[in-house]
């Protein structure tokens, strides 16, 4: 059993409009690279090496031509269609031979995470995973996304709600959920919600009600954003700007997760590199073969 990742990057991103009249918002740029690079190295940063990117029709060919069939990365990267914005929680019925009876982390393409042990934390949830496992980060603005209550412990759930207007927490579930074997018999068995789509919260309260939902909090000094507004997208872009000005450390590079994890060599990172020795990017990455072991 090896755990399956699905990057879920379909949706019309009418809240970006008109950024996304021509673009679909997952290859807006995040100051260095496409958005799409970031919930993909989140996947990557877990472990996962089996990927299955959902976008809308009008998108397969775009994705594709950026991110190949992965095996530049050591990965593999396949693709397939949602035709209409149905839900999140359809993922896992697009997704159903994809998965298999494999555990499965489900990203969404507009999520960035960046925190100091974030990979460490990821593989210690892939390592065993009973039920569904999600993740709480506290916002100013919890009305805009799913909110997890936490109990007196701050471990157990006692409710998760789609955004509600009295939110009963500040914490926001993120765009980031694994599932034991058997997820997508649980999503098939969801009806659409008010506004007509199949919703992740509903499939998360099922595991609830059954006991069987875990939700770690990304504690203060995480970082956590939802690109789907142009504020969010901005501030997104200005955080990472600024880390590498910092410290001259770029995140979220695919390249470097898999140089690092040891999926390609040092050869294939320096022949990744050529082409693009130009862009500060590709220099960046020909930096870290030149100080490997500094
Ligand atoms: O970002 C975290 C939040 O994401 C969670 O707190 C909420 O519980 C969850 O419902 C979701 O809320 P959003 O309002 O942000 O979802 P949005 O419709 O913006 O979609 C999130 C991403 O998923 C976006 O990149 C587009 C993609 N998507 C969404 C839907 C509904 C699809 O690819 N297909 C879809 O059918």
């Amino acid at each position: 059993m090896s755990i399956k990742g699905i990057l879920l990057a379909g949706g019309n991103g009418t809240r970006l409009y008109p950024l996304t009249a021509q673009t679909n918002k997952h290859l807006l740029p995040v100051y260095d690279k496409p958005l799409i690079y970031y919930s993909l190295a989140t996947l990557m940063l877990a472990g996962v090496r089996e990927v299955l990117v959902i976008t809308r029709p009008a998108d397969a060919a775009p994705y594709s031509a950026l991110l190949g069939d992965g095996s530049q990365w050591g990965i593999s990267i396949t693709y397939a269609i949602q035709p209409e914005p149905a839900g999140i929680a359809q993922a896992f019925l697009i997704g159903r031979d994809f998965i298999g009876n494999n555990p499965c982390c489900l990203v969404l393409g507009d999520n960035i995470f960046f925190g100091h042990g974030f990979g460490t934390t990821l593989q210690q949830v892939t390592k065993h995973i009973e039920g569904a496992h999600i993740f709480g980060y506290r916002v100013r603005d919890p009305e805009r996304f799913g909110v997890i209550e936490y109990g007196p412990d701050g471990r157990k759930v006692l409710s998760i709600e789609e955004k509600p207007a009295k939110p009963k927490s500040n914490y926001a579930a993120v765009g980031l959920y694994f599932y034991a074997p058997g997820v997508a018999d649980v999503a098939a068995a969801l009806k659409p919600s008010a506004r007509g789509e199949l919703e992740i919260t509903d499939l998360n309260n099922v595991y609830l009600e059954q006991g069987n939902l875990y939700a770690t909090r990304l504690e203060r000094g995480f970082s956590w954003y939802d690109a789907g507004t142009p504020h969010s997208l901005m501030e997104a872009g200005q955080f990472f700007g600024m880390m590498e000005r910092h410290q001259g450390l770029k995140a979220s590079c695919p390249e470097e997760i898999a140089w690092r994890s040891g999926w390609i060599t040092d050869a294939d990172l320096a022949s990744l590199v050529k082409p693009i020795a130009k862009s500060e990017y590709g220099q960046y990455l020909a930096a870290l073969l030149n100080e490997k072991g500094a």
